[in-house]
């Protein structure tokens, strides 16, 4: 059901199973664009970046293939009411109007999630309170009975957005974060979030046509997501059957189930041939990186070694390599400037031209002591932290020698900062740091058992309305 706003009031529109209808995805800040792409690959129509989210059309068959499938969307909201209101009373009015019992039954649980700006509804919190209490009244005054409110995990959860008097009422067709994918087994001590981790290979162009090394691995989460790319599985292919549309009164399983199967015959359909590499110092949180591949059944295409990542070579050959070291915030390490100089002449002295260094980090004076100039800076933030997604692309030999080879000045995007001497060759491979595991060209995921049984996540993700009224 889609509800529109004439002259000014709420009206239920029916529309069928391929009608159209206008969508938003949530995002993190600075994978706007790369979300975008994603939802224009699956057919997405009048797509537009806002501020962390991306507008786009489609219809039912998209919402859930949106949800499947894209790795940077946080969740997919579907508007269903839009409308004026001055006051609270109006707010209270508008939203009693609205036929809540085709969308909800009196014996299920919601939740609103509420953000305003202006200067009519100034505290967010209340205007949610506004809109719970016209639900339950309007559920309450017809059937005797009401809807309970569910903080943690509520059948339907609902987003109020209101800017000056324009009200919009969305309905979150994800449920729990896509964040989760499902297939965290185990965490190291500072996990980055799944979708920043995607979003972070999406922003190198990475067309999985290179190896893949991330020196410090820690629970594998990048490991994972590139994997995933290489091989096309889909982003929630391990999350099982969480999805709030499946809860609601017009999803439509068998549209859903051949949605799913055409993402799922897309498994392994790639010529991916490549290496896909992790090292970590700690090897207890390497075993957790262990844990989560196995679980996804991708242990067999993804190499693990246990070391410094000074002491470990990338993979032979073109490699992307994507790092997210300790920022100093969750893992305290003694001397950072010290680690982020290590990591400068590692890049300098074992990656050669074959590789393009990416990394993220919020600590931007340990980051000067690299000593490389990075050719790219984005800004992405990690949950609160402010952090920068740098760029470093590597050439064999001084950069004089490579500035004369391309025989243009300051062509390079390279500037040796701190240690102008250095060049960055590379070195004799075989350091003598231990694999974990060796490669073995068997089974992709799509080959073996694709019953993988999901795990059931805690939701920490929206700010809940709080329910004085609730049972
Ligand atoms: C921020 S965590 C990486 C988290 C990872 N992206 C994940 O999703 O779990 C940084 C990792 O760097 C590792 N580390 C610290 N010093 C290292 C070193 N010298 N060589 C290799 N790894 C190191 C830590 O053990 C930790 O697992």
């Amino acid at each position: 059901m889609i509800i529109q706003k004439q002259n000014g009031k709420a009206v239920p529109v029916q529309n069928s199973f391929k009608e159209k209808f206008k969508m938003v995805a949530k995002t993190m800040m600075g994978l706007e664009e790369v979300l975008a792409d994603e939802l224009r690959a699956i057919g997405a129509q009048n797509i537009e970046c806002i501020n962390r989210a991306v507008l786009f059309e489609g219809d039912m068959r998209l919402l859930y293939r949106a949800n499947y499938t894209c790795r940077t969307a946080l969740a997919i909201l579907k508007p269903f009411a839009e409308f004026e209101a001055n006051n609270d009373q109006e707010l209270y009015d508008q939203v009693y109007r609205i036929k809540w019992e085709k969308i909800l039954d009196v014996d299920c649980t919601f939740m609103i999630d509420s953000t305003t700006s202006g200067e009519i509804f100034t505290h967010s919190y209340f205007a949610a309170l506004k809109t719970k209490d016209a639900i339950v009244d309007r559920f309450r005054r017809n059937f005797g009975q009401r809807p309970s409110i569910d903080t943690e995990n509520a059948d339907y959860k609902f987003n109020l957005h209101i800017r000056d008097n324009q009200v919009t009422l969305l309905i979150n067709s994800s449920g729990d974060s896509l964040h989760k994918r499902g297939y965290r087994q185990a965490v190291g001590l500072a996990p980055i979030n799944e979708v920043l981790a995607a979003g972070m290979i999406k922003l190198t162009g990475w067309k999985c046509d290179t190896n893949f090394y991330d020196p410090m691995c820690g629970s594998g989460t990048l490991l994972i997501e590139a994997a995933m790319m290489a091989m096309n599985i889909p982003a929630q292919y391990y999350r099982g059957d969480r999805f709030a549309f499946k809860r609601w009164k017009e999803f439509n399983l068998g549209e859903w189930k051949s949605v799913k199967q055409e993402e799922d015959r897309k498994i392994g359909s790639t010529d991916f041939d490549y290496e896909i590499w992790g090292n970590d110092i700690d090897l207890n949180v390497l075993s957790q990186a262990e844990k989560n591949l196995q679980f996804t059944k991708l242990h067999k295409d993804v190499m693990l070694f246990n070391g410094s990542f000074e002491d470990q070579d990338p993979p032979e050959g073109r490699t992307l390599i994507v790092t997210n070291p300790p920022y100093g915030e969750r893992i305290k390490i003694e001397d950072l400037n010290a680690m982020y100089q290590q990591l400068g002449d590692t890049f300098k002295r074992r990656y050669g031209k074959d590789c393009e260094v990416w990394l993220i980090t919020s600590d931007f004076e340990a980051m000067k002591h690299i000593g490389l100039k990075p050719s790219k800076k984005i800004p992405l933030l990690n949950g609160q932290l402010d952090c920068r997604f740098l760029q470093f692309e590597l050439f064999e030999g001084s950069l004089k020698e490579n500035r004369a080879s391309q025989g243009s000045k300051g062509a390079s995007p390279v500037e040796e900062e701190r240690d102008t001497g250095a060049s960055p060759v590379k070195e004799e491979r075989g350091t003598g740091v231990s694999p974990v595991k060796k490669r073995s060209t068997g089974a992709s995921p799509a080959e073996e058992d694709k019953g993988a049984q999901p795990v059931k996540e805690g939701d920490t993700g929206a700010s809940p309305v709080n329910d004085n009224d609730n049972d």
